[in-house]
């Protein structure tokens, strides 16, 4: 059975102190919450203090990129170790919004994944189409090329605390979002895809979330599919009431 994971990409929002009060007042309302992975991803800038305000409580915290190399002469990079002393224990990687507007490659994202997996960090990586894409009928074939091109020359050893978050980019930030059999659908594809090349074992284990527009209105129906573990939420994760619903309806 696979854990279910909710994860907040909070994107360029909320200063040091707006994202310290966004996470005491999630706090409060998932104290209670055991049996679900839940994990926020503040920018950078306020990584350190919101890691301070959850401490070892339930919620967890990422960030929503990182840099391949261990450091050196790259202005305005952050690096993995840079993110695992201050507290971060995940990160997100090859996010759409990085690809379209940051040239982030498949090629890219396998580099980081690398200097990822070689930390404790656990990634995150994003993959989906553009409406286009799917309108010409090439969503396997765009996922296909960001799944294969992110886990190039890793083993199914390397991937297994890997998690994969399906993002079809038209649904992103849009209001509309895959229907739950289309979501659904792709995650079977995926799925099958890394039984064909990494072995059931990893294809059966690995955790994949849908993101997209997803809302407390729409988690229970996309959250109840078989092929989705969870969730990575945009928009709703910058309020404490909606994200901590989108949470709760996992069980
Ligand atoms: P929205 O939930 O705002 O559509 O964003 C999804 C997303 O990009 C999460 O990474």
């Amino acid at each position: 059975m696979r854990r279910a994971i909710i994860a907040g990409n909070w994107k360029m929002h909320k200063t040091g102190p707006e994202a310290v009060q966004l996470a005491k007042e999630l706090l409060n309302r998932v104290s209670d919450v055991s049996n679900i992975e839940i994990v926020v991803c503040p920018p950078f800038t306020a990584l350190e203090s919101v890691a301070w305000v959850l401490g070892e409580g339930p919620v967890k915290i990422g960030a929503q990129n990182m840099h391949w190399a261990d450091e050196g002469a790259y202005t305005g990079e952050v690096a993995a170790k840079m993110l695992l002393t201050i507290g971060c224990r995940y990160v997100i990687l090859g996010h759409s919004e990085r690809r379209a507007h940051f040239g982030e490659s498949n090629s890219i994202v396998n580099k980081k994944l690398k200097a990822a997996l070689a930390t404790s960090l656990v990634p995150i990586v994003c993959v989906g189409e553009k409406l286009g894409e799917r309108e010409k009928g090439q969503t396997e074939a765009v996922v296909q090329g960001h799944v294969v091109g992110a886990f190039e020359g890793l083993s199914p050893a390397d991937l297994q605390s890997v998690i994969l978050a399906y993002e079809p980019v038209w649904a992103i930030g849009t209001g509309k979002t895959a229907s739950p059999e289309q979501a659904n659908e792709v995650h079977a594809f995926i799925r099958d895809l890394l039984k064909k090349s990494f072995g059931e074992s990893l294809a059966r284990d690995i955790r994949i979330q849908y993101g997209g527009s997803v809302k407390p209105e729409n988690a229970a129906s996309l959250l109840s599919q078989p092929e989705i573990d969870g969730a990575l939420v945009g928009g709703a994760s910058l309020d404490a009431e909606s994200f901590s619903q989108i949470i709760k309806a996992v069980t």
